[in-house]
């Protein structure tokens, strides 16, 4: 068995943000239309600061508008709503992401619920899921999904019929869209979870293994089927020699790629593509608020 190709994220990232950038150009010549993108950050979590900083830095250069609402993790439920609510009816504004997770005191779901599905780039209100859950095509999906069906189609050069794939995880942000977009891709998918009897079997059996479940290299060689395609969706933190710390996925790496036929690595996977699927989807809600075709990125 030769080794699994890798799968490069980085890359193919770039491309896709190369495309935005294209279709932001022509949105600004020919519509005099900026998408903007507002990115509300509540309190002081390190890695939710890190990713947001890199979201603000990679949507300002792809030629859009970033705007910062950074609040205090003492801020009431009420005044982050009434924040929302405000974004939702400003004309620069045409994505809103409330970064997660929140301080215990504010409910995530009521301020999902509070915006404007249209400006919804994360994909997350209920009007986005149940469009995406009932195969429509006017559904916001969510970045970190739509990132691993970019990177699965051009692996499978555009056609997933028949393909068995297993989800690892049932989470709203990720396993739970994975397992809807790959249906309407039709493949045969099973979603597997902390419940399931002989998750290990599941697995192998999947022609397409999605992992999303934040259990550091919990997936090893043996549950893999040889030539599989393996997304990794998770990143965590794990001791390394030294004292020092390092990122992995929920794939045990080194092994599966061993067996499989592609991967994903973590860093450099699925990370970078879903940060270039927030900008393409905030052009795609720029547009439509606008009732522009989206031009070519081409
Ligand atoms: N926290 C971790 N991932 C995400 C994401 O995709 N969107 C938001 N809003 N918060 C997150």
């Amino acid at each position: 068995m030769t080794e699994a190709k890798i799968i490069d994220g980085k890359a193919f990232s770039k491309k896709v943000r190369e495309r935005v950038a294209k279709q932001v150009e022509r949105l600004k010549s020919y519509e005099k239309l900026t998408p903007g993108l507002a990115v509300v950050l509540v309190g002081e979590d390190s890695a939710s600061q890190v990713y947001v900083r890199n979201k603000v830095k990679k949507t300002e250069e792809c030629g859009m508008k970033s705007l910062e609402y950074h609040r205090d993790s003492d801020i009431s439920e009420q005044e982050l709503l009434t924040l929302v609510y405000s974004l939702n009816v400003n004309p620069e504004v045409n994505g809103i992401l409330v970064q997660l997770p929140l301080p215990k005191h504010i409910n995530p779901d009521k301020v999902i619920a509070a915006i404007a599905p249209e400006k919804d780039v994360d994909g997350f209100h209920v009007i986005n899921s149940g469009l995406l859950a009932t195969g429509s095509e006017d559904a916001m999906i969510p970045c970190t999904p739509l990132g691993c069906l970019l990177m699965l189609q051009d692996h499978f050069e555009g056609d997933l019929t028949g393909k068995r794939a297993v989800v690892v995880g049932r989470s709203n942000i990720v396993g739970k869209p994975m397992n809807a977009l790959l249906l309407k891709e039709n493949c045969t998918v099973t979603t597997v979870h902390s419940k399931t009897v002989d998750i290990e079997e599941e697995c192998r059996r999947a022609d397409i293994l999605i992992a999303a479940v934040g259990k550091p290299q919990m997936i090893k060689a043996d549950w893999v089927k040889p030539g599989a395609v393996v997304i990794d969706v998770g990143i965590n933190r794990i001791e390394a020699e030294e004292g020092k710390t390092r990122l992995v996925g929920d794939v045990d790496f080194d092994a599966v790629k061993e067996v499989a036929g592609a991967i994903t690595p973590v860093p450099g996977g699925v990370g970078p593509m879903t940060i270039a699927c927030l900008l393409a989807n905030t052009v795609k809600a720029a547009c439509r608020q606008h009732k522009v075709d989206e031009p070519s990125g081409d």
